[in-house]
């Protein structure tokens, strides 16, 4: 069957020998796909559906795979639009990620070997990452490590592997006049995303049982992981 299994191989912009300003010019293009597809809306809609509107007010966040720091920006914009405070901290493989983050504490490091004591942040999130991750047993540590380092929340949202997907983002892609290379990736990251029951095997496999999957408009699959305080 079509995408019955995932592409291994692996992405244009992952690759070490990408420079600076290559990397610099495909983040450009990922904040407008970002900005269009609203990638902040799961956070903005699950996290105080999850928290108590007390704890919303003041929030320490990690962002894995982080990027140039995005995520965090919007998502804490929108929090001070509230009256709260949420406080990121950026983490991404990619020292150039890092170097274009503004963000004082972008630091570089692994999803699956998180550089921070156990439960240093209220939240821990991650978007559009797990499909970079090469072998189940690295998603499996990835959502081990989230958890590990969360006190209050885990939240991970990602692409889903389905044809549908592929086709509306490939036409989207398309009429926004990506460049091949984006293009090319975008399409690939749907090929090696994963499917509900495999974050739900893997999850069982990190040991969080009480970790929740689900998946949204065909096109988002999420986790949460909630902990007591
Ligand atoms: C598609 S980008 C998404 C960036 C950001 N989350 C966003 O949505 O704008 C994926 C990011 O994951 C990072 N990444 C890939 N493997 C990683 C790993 N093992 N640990 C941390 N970050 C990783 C890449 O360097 C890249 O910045």
């Amino acid at each position: 069957m079509f995408l019955a299994r995932r592409s291994a191989q692996a992405e244009y912009f992952d690759a070490p020998e990408r420079t600076a300003s290559e990397l610099a010019e495909h983040y450009v293009w990922l904040n407008r796909v970002n900005r269009v597809t609203r990638f902040d809306r799961p956070f903005r809609m699950w996290i105080p559906r999850l928290l108590p509107e007390s704890d919303c007010r003041d929030l320490t966040v990690l962002d894995v795979g982080a990027g140039d720091g995005e995520l965090g920006r919007t998502l804490s914009a929108w929090a001070r639009q509230q009256g709260w405070s949420w406080k990121f901290t950026d983490l991404d493989l990619s020292p150039h990620a890092c170097g274009l983050n503004p963000n004082p504490r972008a630091t570089v490091g692994s999803a699956t070997a998180l550089p921070f004591p156990d439960r240093s942040f209220d939240v821990v999130v991650a978007t559009t990452m797990t499909h970079h991750l090469p072998e189940e047993a690295d998603v499996v540590a990835h959502f081990r490590e989230a958890a590990r380092v969360a006190r209050r929340l885990v939240l991970v949202c990602d692409m889903q592997r389905s044809a549908w997907f592929l086709g509306a983002l490939g036409l989207f892609l398309w009429l926004h006049r990506v460049p091949r290379e984006f293009r090319e990736d975008g399409l690939l990251s749907v090929r090696r995303g994963w499917r509900v029951e495999e974050w739900q095997r893997m999850a069982a496999a990190a040991g969080l049982k009480q970790a929740r999957v689900w998946s949204e408009h065909g096109t988002r699959v999420l986790l949460s992981v909630e902990k007591k305080t």
